[in-house]
């Protein structure tokens, strides 16, 4: 299923429903508008004289689930086993809520009002067991969330020392440590050296095993690429930006310091 869904010709959508646009998942943000539409359709079930506004929330909801869903498939085919374990029953939970809220629009067009609501609350309890394995894929198995959002506030201000000059390699990213933090360096012909935080935003992943590609580094797990100068996610499925430092060579030794934010420097 993984290769099926990394095989979809989705070119740059691909980014898109990552969220890499947003800087975070776009699919929890996407699921609010079927929840949504589901859940307020349940409240109109409770009044008389509401039928065709709760048909038109359950239709709705219908719609709005696909790219919902499809945004969920692509996340899903770049996490580590156990979180796809999850996300499978997470995605099979939102699966039977569609079918069954499907089952409930067919039913109330028929006239069949009491088994369409019916449906549409086993609809909503489905969709329910499905929202809370995506707050324990999200929350617990931190999927999606910014696996380098600490370096910032683990790393002292000021410079620091990283190494010798000499001792980094010419164009091959090397793994060092500055405070307790891991980063990943990499010096250019010209004795220019890039430090980024060694570990993937994305997932974790070890960027000092990843590939430099035209000043930027390639993520060994899952091919996120992030230009060396600056940190910033050219390409997913990574949505945040690496955290990134700036350099000084001082008597042949090199001295790295966080970048400040755009915003930091305002
Ligand atoms: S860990 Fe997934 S792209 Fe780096």
């Amino acid at each position: 299923m993984q290769q099926a869904v990394r095989a979809l010709p989705l070119g740059r959508a691909r980014d898109a429903l990552h969220g890499r646009w947003l800087g975070h998942p776009v699919h929890p943000l996407l699921v609010q508008v079927p929840v949504g539409s589901w859940l307020s359709a349940a409240v109109l079930d409770l009044f008389p004289g509401q039928r065709r506004a709760a048909r038109t929330l359950i239709a709705t909801g219908l719609g709005a689930a696909l790219p919902a869903a499809l945004a969920g498939w692509v996340d899903w085919a770049e996490l580590h086993r156990e979180q796809m374990r999850v996300g499978l029953v997470h995605a099979a939970a939102n699966v039977a809520g569609i079918g069954l809220y499907a089952g409930s629009l067919t039913a109330r067009l028929r006239g069949r009002e009491a088994l369409g609501r019916t449906l549409g609350l086993a609809g909503l309890g489905a969709v329910g067991v499905g929202g809370a394995l995506g707050g324990h894929l999200a929350y617990r198995q931190a999927s999606g969330a910014n696996h380098a959002e600490h370096v910032p506030h683990l790393v002292r201000p000021g410079w620091h020392p990283l190494a010798e000059l000499d001792d980094l390699p010419l164009g091959r990213p090397v793994r060092r440590d500055i405070d307790d933090i891991a980063v990943v360096a990499v010096r250019a012909e010209d004795d220019t050296v890039w430090v980024l935080a060694e570990r993937c935003s994305h997932m974790a992943g070890p960027l000092s095993e990843g590939t430099v590609e035209d000043g930027c580094l390639r993520c060994p797990w899952h091919g996120s690429l992030f230009r060396l100068s600056d940190g910033w996610n050219v390409e997913g499925p990574a949505t945040a930006p690496q955290p990134a430092f700036e350099t000084r060579v001082v008597d042949g030794r090199v001295e790295a310091r966080l970048r400040l934010e755009p915003t930091d420097r305002a």
